[in-house]
């Protein structure tokens, strides 16, 4: 999809982190943008950064666990923009501990944000991207932990590859209907955001984003790391060309996770243990 001016882009997760830089990025593009997010104070202040760099936005509380949440936010953003173009399926949470410590509640929140908030996105509006008949483009936000996975995050893993299939399924199923809607799925390393303070956002019935001594600290290591990754204006352009040039894989942090996935593929190929995330 090369022509993104005058275009609608709808963004979850838009308050904060990547869909926020992407917003912006966008919005350099000519775009006129929808923000979708939970987090009120946030979501009012994004909007009127967005606004104040002379933007076309309107940004709607839209918790993407809950399907009538994104159908209402699909036609307030065709009712005011009259289309939508590009669908960022981008809002993300995180908990840790091990895989029978972690509570059923913890476990459907990551899975709900993660994974059900992007199939309710997907489903939501490629009946609308498909009526409309011009080109369209999904970007659905994965994860290298949707490459390769390891412990003390398992509903992360488990949301993140099933974020890969989904997107890998959309795209056949755009050429077998041989429509021009274009897909990518993003999976970055760590990239400096607010995805480790995901414990903001979770719903009361989550005690906490960690579980236990272990979960508290695999947290912090995952902390460290997101406030040493990569700028999100970076992850924004990547996914901005990835759009242009309908590229289907958008790894922003290049040789590291390509590495990452030989690993994981030599593995299986030789019945080896499986590697553990994050290490080379
Ligand atoms: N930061 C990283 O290192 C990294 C790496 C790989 C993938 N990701 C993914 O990137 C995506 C964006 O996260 P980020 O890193 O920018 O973190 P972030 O915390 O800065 O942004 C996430 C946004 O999602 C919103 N959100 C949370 N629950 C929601 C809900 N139920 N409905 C709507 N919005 C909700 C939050 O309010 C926040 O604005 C996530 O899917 C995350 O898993 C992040």
């Amino acid at each position: 999809m090369d022509e993104l001016s005058g275009r609608t882009a709808f963004i979850t997760g838009g308050a904060s982190g990547i869909g926020l830089a992407t917003a912006h990025a966008l919005g350099a593009q000519g775009m006129n943008l929808v923000i979708a997010d939970i987090e009120d104070g946030a979501l009012g202040t994004a909007e009127a950064d967005l606004a104040a760099a002379g933007y076309p936005v309107m940004g709607m509380r839209c918790d993407v666990r809950k399907v009538a949440d994104l159908e209402a936010a699909a036609k307030a953003t065709v009712d005011r923009f009259a289309g939508v173009h590009i669908v960022f399926n981008n809002a993300g949470v995180v908990a840790t501990g091990r895989v029978e410590d972690i509570s059923t509640e913890a476990w459907e929140w990551v899975m709900d944000v993660n994974l059900w908030g992007v199939i309710h996105g997907c489903r939501v509006f490629l009946p609308i991207l498909k009526s409309q008949g011009a080109p369209g483009h999904f970007v659905n936000t994965a994860s290298m932990a949707g490459l390769s996975s390891g412990p003390l995050m398992s509903p992360y893993f488990v949301s993140k590859f099933g974020v890969v299939a989904l997107s890998e399924g959309m795209w056949h199923e755009a050429r077998i209907d041989n429509v021009r809607i274009g897909v990518s799925v993003l999976c970055p390393g760590f990239v400096r955001t607010r995805i480790h303070e995901a414990d903001r956002n979770r719903p009361e019935e989550v005690a906490s984003a960690t579980t236990g001594d272990a979960g508290q600290q695999f947290m912090a290591l995952l902390s460290a790391g997101v406030e040493a990754g990569r700028e999100v204006g970076e992850v924004a352009a990547l996914v901005v060309e990835s759009i242009r040039t309908n590229r289907f894989w958008i790894l922003p942090h290049g040789s590291e996770s390509y590495a990452a996935v030989q690993r994981r593929a030599n593995a299986i190929i030789d019945g080896a243990a499986p590697p553990q995330f994050g290490n080379s």
